[in-house]
């Protein structure tokens, strides 16, 4: 891993949280089913509003149909690297409790909670991963064959990285580039 993506930070935040970065470089070694079912496991214990749980996923492997449905809802800026992911998953979100048919005003937060803790158990296991917005919902809503209820919230690529030297431009210029944040004083105030 590239140590100019470690997030340098004012305190002492973990390390699993400064070194998780979104990469576009991704090896050919594959992620094993077990380890795919514990990182989308790992998911489902984020917390959520009433415990809702108002997230689904749908996964498919490099190499099967399924993969190449979903890599084609992706935007062109988007495929030319998320192609080489070991896997892909839309992060799915429900915006009605299915019985009741009452609004879930929280989905997107917990959609995103999900994807978080995945996120990190993720790299624990050495898998990278790289959220999506860029990719067409209508299609991808077809694809998944979604009701009327559900909405794809993200696509997330997943794989074990690989060297930015094997990106072209400008994807590798972004992979060699170090991450950055708002100052923490600039995005929090203490009331008194
Ligand atoms: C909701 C969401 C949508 C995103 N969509 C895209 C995308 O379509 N293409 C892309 O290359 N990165 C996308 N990203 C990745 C962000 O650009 C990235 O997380 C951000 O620049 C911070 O970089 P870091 O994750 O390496 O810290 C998305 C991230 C999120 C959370």
């Amino acid at each position: 891993m590239s140590s100019i993506k470690i997030a340098t930070t004012q305190n002492e935040v973990i390390d699993l949280i400064k070194n998780r970065w979104s990469p576009r470089s991704f090896s050919a070694k594959d992620i094993s089913q077990a380890t795919l079912e514990t990182i989308l496991e790992a998911g489902t214990w984020a917390p959520s509003a009433n415990n809702s749980q108002p997230w689904r996923f749908i996964y498919a492997l490099r190499g099967t149909a399924g993969f190449d449905k979903l890599l084609a809802t992706l935007a062109p800026g988007n495929q030319p690297w998320a192609k080489n992911a070991a896997a892909l998953v839309a992060t799915i979100g429900i915006r009605e409790t299915p019985d009741t048919q009452q609004k879930n005003h929280y989905y997107m937060h917990d959609v995103g909670m999900a994807t978080s803790y995945l996120l990190l158990q993720a790299l624990e296991m050495e898998v990278y991963g790289h959220i999506m917005a860029g990719f067409n919902k209508q299609q991808a809503s077809e694809v998944a064959a979604l009701p009327a209820n559900e909405e794809p919230v993200s696509i997330i690529a997943l794989g074990y990285i690989d060297d930015a030297e094997k990106l072209e431009e400008p994807y590798k210029t972004r992979e060699l580039t170090p991450r950055s944040r708002n100052p923490i004083a600039t995005i929090a105030a203490h009331l008194d």
